[in-house]
């Protein structure tokens, strides 16, 4: 029998549902994987199965599994004694090193998951501003916790009817809700005219990559920053997956605008549990102890993962760190296109910096969460399975269009490994 279903099952047992997260699962296998080694862009399964690794920690991994840098960084904090809930001279580099890179960052604070990033931000804009509406963007994902887990039923504007996503929400916080459609700045025009003076917030994901990659019109971006700004709304950006993603500074600075307070996540830790908020010094003075609105925990700051970030963001610094992600980018999204192209299989791919969504299903650009309905999720499951059993690692976290990516550890050789088993596993399709 497979050790990877072995192990699934026998953590079943005790592990809820197998998975320390409930996303972990993998539809288009039905359970969770099971991985037993990892170096640079691949990893083995329990069985001993090398797959080429287009998931990559679901973003967090943007150096590579093992980065050696990250890993001696982490080393020489362990060797220290790793002295949790302290802090030391590296919290101070890591805070100055993000401020100079991320355009919006004044000030920072570090804090565990972005789940927890997105729930301080919300926080401090309804402190500074005494109000308590947040507007949001149909399908954007900003985390786990109550004030953001709600989905749609129907494409409206502002109080659409929402669906908390999961049992046990406060019943009644959908009420503080204004939500909109992504990129239609007619409609931003619109929620603040009739709300601006009530909105603590407005927040999006600058890039939206949770539906795959979906890129804001320029019109879209600075029709929300001005109006933030006109009506005295803080705009916040969460770059918790699209930050490092295309450029150091993150989706603000490929986009050119900058928000008031902004979080970052995933590969910010360098593979390691970080996660960042930060922006205007005015906003975060708010916080305790030189204000009044709390942030604390016991792990945030963790030693080893700000020596982990550190490391990460140094690499993300160098000269030619994206030149080496567009050229992967380049040379991987059109080469999926040309293969589903030579198969005659309706596959859309959009792809920005080092992640893409695949589209099954759909030609034309995806520019909102209603485009991405029609996406054939039965094909995308197949294709997926497909390639999971020629050796390239995908997951299916079971929403309608999920996100993919490469980590900057793929040379242009693995590029060209990865086609030619996902070409085998096409074959299986047709
Ligand atoms: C844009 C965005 N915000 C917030 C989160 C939540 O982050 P975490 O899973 O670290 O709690 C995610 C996770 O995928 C995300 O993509």
């Amino acid at each position: 029998m497979s050790q990877v279903t072995e192990h699934f099952t026998r953590a079943c047992r005790a592990l809820a549902g197998g998975v320390s997260s409930s996303t972990r699962v993998n539809q288009a296998l039905g359970h969770a994987m099971k991985f037993d080694r990892a170096s640079g862009c691949r990893i083995w399964d329990l069985d001993g199965r090398e797959y080429l690794d287009l998931c990559c920690s679901h973003g967090a991994t943007m150096l590579g599994h093992g980065d050696p840098r990250v890993q001696r960084s982490v080393e020489r904090v362990l060797a220290r004694g790793a002295a949790c809930s302290y802090e030391n001279e590296l919290h101070t580099e890591l805070a100055e090193l993000l401020c100079e890179t991320i355009p919006s960052l004044e000030r920072v604070r570090f804090t565990g998951s972005g789940t927890e990033a997105t729930m301080h931000c919300i926080r401090l804009a309804r402190a500074v501003t005494d109000r308590h509406l947040l507007l949001r963007f149909e399908g954007n994902f900003h985390g786990y916790h109550d004030q953001v887990m709600f989905g749609s039923t129907e494409s409206g504007t502002f109080h659409p009817a929402l669906q908390p996503q999961s049992s046990g929400i406060v019943p009644g916080l959908a009420q503080h809700i204004v939500q909109i459609p992504y990129n239609r700045p007619d409609l931003v025009d619109a929620a603040f005219s009739r709300f601006g003076d009530q909105l603590a917030a407005a927040i999006c994901e600058p890039i939206y990559y949770n539906a795959g990659c979906v890129v804001p019109t320029a019109e879209f971006m600075q029709t929300l920053r001005s109006c933030a700004t006109e009506h005295g709304t803080v705009l916040i950006f969460d770059e918790v997956l699209s930050s490092f993603r295309v450029c150091a500074g993150g989706a603000q600075q490929y986009l050119g605008i900058t928000p008031d307070l902004c979080t970052l996540g995933k590969a910010v830790g360098g593979g390691y549990p970080l996660s960042v908020f930060g922006g205007r010094a005015d906003l975060m003075q708010r916080l305790m102890p030189e204000g009044d609105c709390q942030h604390s925990g016991t792990y945030n700051g963790h030693p080893v993962v700000i020596a982990a970030a550190l490391a990460a963001l140094h690499a993300y610094r160098e000269d030619d760190f994206y030149t080496h992600i567009e050229a992967v980018a380049t040379r991987l999204y059109n080469g999926m296109r040309q293969l589903f192209e030579r198969r005659g299989l309706p596959i859309r791919i959009q792809g920005l910096g080092a992640r893409f969504g695949i589209y099954c299903g759909l030609t034309e650009e995806v520019r909102s969460y209603q485009d991405t309905l029609p996406h054939d999720r039965a094909m995308m499951l197949r294709l997926i399975a497909a390639a999971i059993e020629e050796g390239v690692y995908f997951h299916d976290y079971g929403g309608a269009a999920c996100h993919h990516g490469f980590c900057a550890a793929t040379t242009l050789q693995d590029v060209d490994e990865i086609l030619a088993r996902l070409g085998r596993a096409v074959e299986q399709l047709t």
